[in-house]
């Protein structure tokens, strides 16, 4: 699938997700070029219908800028109790709902705002849909103050870890750490990974989203859209 084609699924995906969102909601937006298409289409309805949202969280300041050059005003998490809904991108979605998160380096956000949310919904074009979890390399985001230990650990555990880079440097994140990217493919144990990764010292997050999602919005080239729940 080409660019062109898969930014069309991306829109039509986010087109149909953002119809799911009320007047009202306290809703939290995730990050990507998917949900770019969905904020674009909340403006329209902003404008258009006057979709008046009581709170909206965002996972990365692309978005928070985004959502307010539509004029919706945006909180920290800390200042929301618990969002109705947050509508997000991902980068694997396996059939039992696992995903890979984190592509765009946002998966700390993106994790802690989807586990203060009564509903997930992430919005997908079809190139992302996997039996299990593959074909996508597995974000870790590190502490720089033992960040070459943890390469060290993950080499020789095996998980070939890769630094993510910005151009010659090292990838930062928002809160100012590293993005260890391990490749393996596929995740043989995903809850066995996550477990150990949620257990090792100097791991900030990783992008392994174990049954978080509860609804997906999946695009098809064939025209369908899919309400996967
Ligand atoms: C950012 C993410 C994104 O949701 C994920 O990478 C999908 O991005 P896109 O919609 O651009 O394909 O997890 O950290």
């Amino acid at each position: 699938m080409d660019k062109e084609e898969q930014d069309k699924l991306k829109k039509q995906a986010a087109v149909e997700a953002a119809e799911l969102v009320k007047s009202g909601m306290k809703l939290g937006v995730g990050t990507g070029s998917t949900v770019a298409f969905l904020i674009d289409e909340l403006g329209r309805r902003k404008k258009e219908e006057g979709l008046d949202l009581d709170a909206v969280v965002t996972t990365s300041s692309r978005s928070k800028k985004q959502m307010e050059s539509y004029g919706f005003h945006v909180d920290d998490l800390n200042a929301v109790d618990q969002l109705d809904l947050t509508i997000d991108g991902a980068d694997r979605l396996a059939a039992n709902f696992d995903g890979i998160k984190g592509g765009g380096g946002a998966l700390t956000m993106e994790k802690n705002v989807a586990v203060n949310s009564r509903k997930i919904i992430w919005i997908v074009d079809e190139s992302k849909v996997v039996d299990r979890l593959s074909g996508f390399a597995l974000p870790v985001e590190v502490l720089p103050i033992s960040c070459e230990q943890n390469f060290k650990l993950f080499q020789a555990e095996g998980l070939q870890p890769q630094w993510r880079m910005a151009g010659n440097e090292r990838f930062v994140t928002h809160y100012g750490n590293y993005i260890i990217d391990l490749n393996i493919d596929p995740i043989p144990v995903p809850s066995g990974l996550a477990d150990y990764l949620d257990h090792t010292v100097g791991v900030v997050e990783h992008g392994l989203f174990l049954g978080m999602c509860d609804e997906a919005i999946i695009a098809h080239s064939n025209g369908e859209i899919e309400d996967r729940k």
